[in-house]
């Protein structure tokens, strides 16, 4: 058996210091596309990713929260992991900073680099931004003395440091971006060389004296090693290297991209290769600086209010909207500009009307015109050359932008084919081939080839809508067959068996009121970052003593009828200031409830809220408004009132 060829991709490795938002799973859910698509196209693939745990951010963050630094990172890092596994990454490994096998290896790593003389003692002095954890030189500052990131005041530190010999790889460097892609794109290449290479690589302070949450310098135990040799050298560290068994690191070392957001580019095309060049390791094939998600044209902050986090978008949307929004939206090197509005859009115009329309309309026609059997026989129209044509320039496409990681583009060239596929349908019109018994065969010619495009397309986008891909796979009868649904069947059209059996199956991608959906998701995350500052003070707050009611059995719990209903209407009260009137949808029916909530929430905040209601309560007058049941809120007398959604449940679903 001939070995299959190595593909290793990496993304940075995260700080563990609060909730990611859509920003930071943006360089994941890349890296995890360009990770299942070069398996899907049989590389053996090993992805990394992970979590940087050390510096005196963290070692603050632990503080505040009254835990060890430990504590503290282990609980961040549950729901990093949780995140990714919610996103579905498909990451071969996941490297903490922390671990064993890392600090063991970074010690080596800077002995060796001191021993052979690349490291050398020294003293620092700089203005330190302890929140960014920066150095600013004097003409970076602004207003005389404040960090040029997030405009606090910097420190003047001044301490012994080592120093890694950064200028000594001047002219390598140089040379690394003159030939060859190393940099990615082109726009961040020449920004590199301006900014950095141009003034002159100045030797690099590598270590700190001024905290202690770090790896130590292991002959020199006052001095912790600075996060960027720390923090860099994981891709390796990961792999085995200077560890016990380096099996890894010699199959799939150098890696063939790393990926990272734009403003970690000069650690990664200045810093890295010089300390690879300087362990005389080879370099990574490709840096790719992508640009940044803004928030309508912000950049995204918890402070600001402006932050959009994936969980609750996959719970609401699924994992496939989120990750096709996020890949086809921007484009990957540059900045973009969420907005609610925009997500929307573009999960209705792409999702919902060209892929989900000609998925549900094809199979359609084959259960209504030949009872859902697929027939291939040798009649053809006068299009299906051109459609042919346009899937074998999709694929080709398709490849090369993956290849390119050009996601945008490449989720283009299918879409290019999903439209045209649609056209076909209004080509061929089968609805009148099906008038006259005389164009059977031409019908069923034109149905085949309808389900084989949608095969190919579900072909296609297998490693960036994996749920979506499957489903489709599913309704043409084919899940698992490899010989249908794998990249080498991808290239050939017609492979589809004739008397395959199709079915229809719910829509893929149910169609969003644009209105509604922005005003649900305004709220959503409105409401989190309210959440977020509660929970803080909660935690500072004494765990109290419950006084518990009397058990019950299960039948008494059966009696209570809990059901998902959605806020569709509400305003205040006429008569009473406390008090909401809500217009509740529970499936079909609408019901009117009064609740005692006005002090929390506003009619605005309440519409569009998948919340839990009471409906078999005996309905009640409120001050001359009819009530007919109860939404659960919690909170003790005196507590903030919050409302807990069953965000993604569907409207009338019962809760258990
Ligand atoms: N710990 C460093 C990386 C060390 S790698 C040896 C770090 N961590 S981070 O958690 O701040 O960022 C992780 C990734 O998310 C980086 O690529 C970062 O640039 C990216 N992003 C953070 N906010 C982002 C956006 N709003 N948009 C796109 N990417 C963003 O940096």
């Amino acid at each position: 058996m001939t070995k299959k060829p190595t593909f290793y991709v990496t993304t940075p490795i995260y700080y563990p210091s609060g909730k990611l938002h859509i920003g930071h799973a943006y360089t994941t859910i890349a890296a995890d596309a360009i990770a299942r698509f070069k398996r899907f196209c049989g590389y053996d693939v090993r992805f990394l990713t992970g979590t940087d745990e050390h510096g005196e951010k963290i070692q603050k963050k632990a503080q505040e929260a009254n835990k060890t630094e430990i504590e503290f990172l282990d609980e961040q890092i549950a729901d990093i992991k949780a995140l990714w596994k919610k996103l579905e990454i498909s990451n071969d490994d996941f490297i903490r900073t922390t671990e064993p096998r890392h600090e063991k290896a970074i010690q080596k790593i800077f002995t060796k680099l001191y021993e052979q003389g690349d490291i050398y003692k020294g003293e620092y002095e700089g203005n330190y931004c302890v929140p960014c954890e920066s150095f600013w030189t004097e003409s970076q500052m602004i207003d005389g003395n404040k960090c040029p990131d997030c405009g606090r005041e910097t420190t003047l530190v001044k301490e012994e440091s080592y120093f890694f010999r950064l200028s000594k790889y001047e002219d390598r460097i140089r040379d690394l971006f003159e030939n060859g892609n190393f940099v990615e794109p082109e726009s961040r290449k020449n920004e590199m060389i301006k900014n950095f290479l141009d003034p002159g690589l100045e030797d690099l302070s590598v270590t700190r004296t001024s905290f202690d949450w770090g790896v130590k310098v292991p002959f020199d135990e006052k001095h912790v090693i600075y996060v960027w040799i720390d923090a860099l050298c994981n891709y390796i560290t990961a792999l085995g290297y200077m560890g016990e068994d380096d099996t890894k690191y010699k199959t799939y070392w150098p890696a063939n991209v790393q990926l990272v957001a734009k403003e970690i580019v000069r650690f990664h095309t200045i810093i890295w290769p010089a300390v690879l060049m300087a362990l005389d390791l080879p370099l990574p094939e490709k840096v790719f600086g992508h640009g940044w998600i803004l928030f309508a044209d912000d950049k995204m902050s918890k402070s600001k209010g402006n932050i959009v986090y994936p969980g609750p978008m996959v719970e609401r949307y699924g994992v496939d909207a989120l990750k096709y929004f996020l890949l086809r939206e921007f484009s990957f090197g540059q900045d973009g500009s969420y907005t609610h509005r925009n997500f929307v859009n573009r999960i209705n115009s792409d999702l919902v009307n060209d892929l989900g329309n000609l998925v549900s309309r094809s199979i359609s026609m084959v259960e209504k015109y030949n009872n859902g059997i697929l027939e291939k026989n040798d009649s053809t129209t006068e299009f299906d050359e051109s459609l042919i044509e346009t899937y074998k320039e999709a694929r080709k496409d398709f490849e090369e932008h993956m290849n390119t990681l050009m996601f945008h583009e490449a989720l283009e060239s299918v879409w290019k084919f999903v439209r045209r596929t649609n056209k076909y349908i209004d080509e061929t019109t089968p609805w009148i081939l099906a008038k006259d018994p005389e164009n059977k065969e031409v019908l069923n010619k034109v149905l085949y080839n309808l389900c084989e495009s949608i095969r190919l397309i579900s072909a296609l986008i297998s490693s960036l809508l994996p749920h979506t891909s499957e489903e489709i796979f599913k309704r043409l009868s084919i899940t698992g067959n490899e010989e249908l649904t794998n990249w080498e069947s991808s290239n050939e059209f017609g492979l589809l068996a004739s008397g395959t059996k199709v079915q229809k199956g719910e829509l893929l991608f149910p169609r969003l009121d644009v209105e509604e959906e922005i005003s649900i998701l305004e709220n959503l995350f409105a409401e989190r970052i309210v959440d977020q500052e509660s929970t803080n003070d909660e935690k500072i707050e004494e765990e109290k003593e419950l006084e518990h009611k009397e058990t019950i059995t299960i039948d008494d719990f059966d009696k209570v009828e809990l059901r998902v209903g959605r806020v569709i209407e509400c305003e205040k009260h006429p008569k009473a200031d406390r008090l909401l009137v809500s217009k509740i949808k529970l499936g079909s029916e609408i019901r009117q409830i009064v609740s005692g909530i006005a002090q929390w929430y506003s009619p605005e905040d309440m519409v569009g809220k998948d919340v839990v209601v009471v409906c078999n309560l005996k309905p009640v007058k409120l001050r001359g408004v009819e009530s007919q049941g109860m939404i659960l809120a919690a909170g003790d007398d005196g507590d903030d009132l919050v409302i807990p959604q069953a965000i993604g449940a569907k409207s009338g679903a019962e809760v258990r």
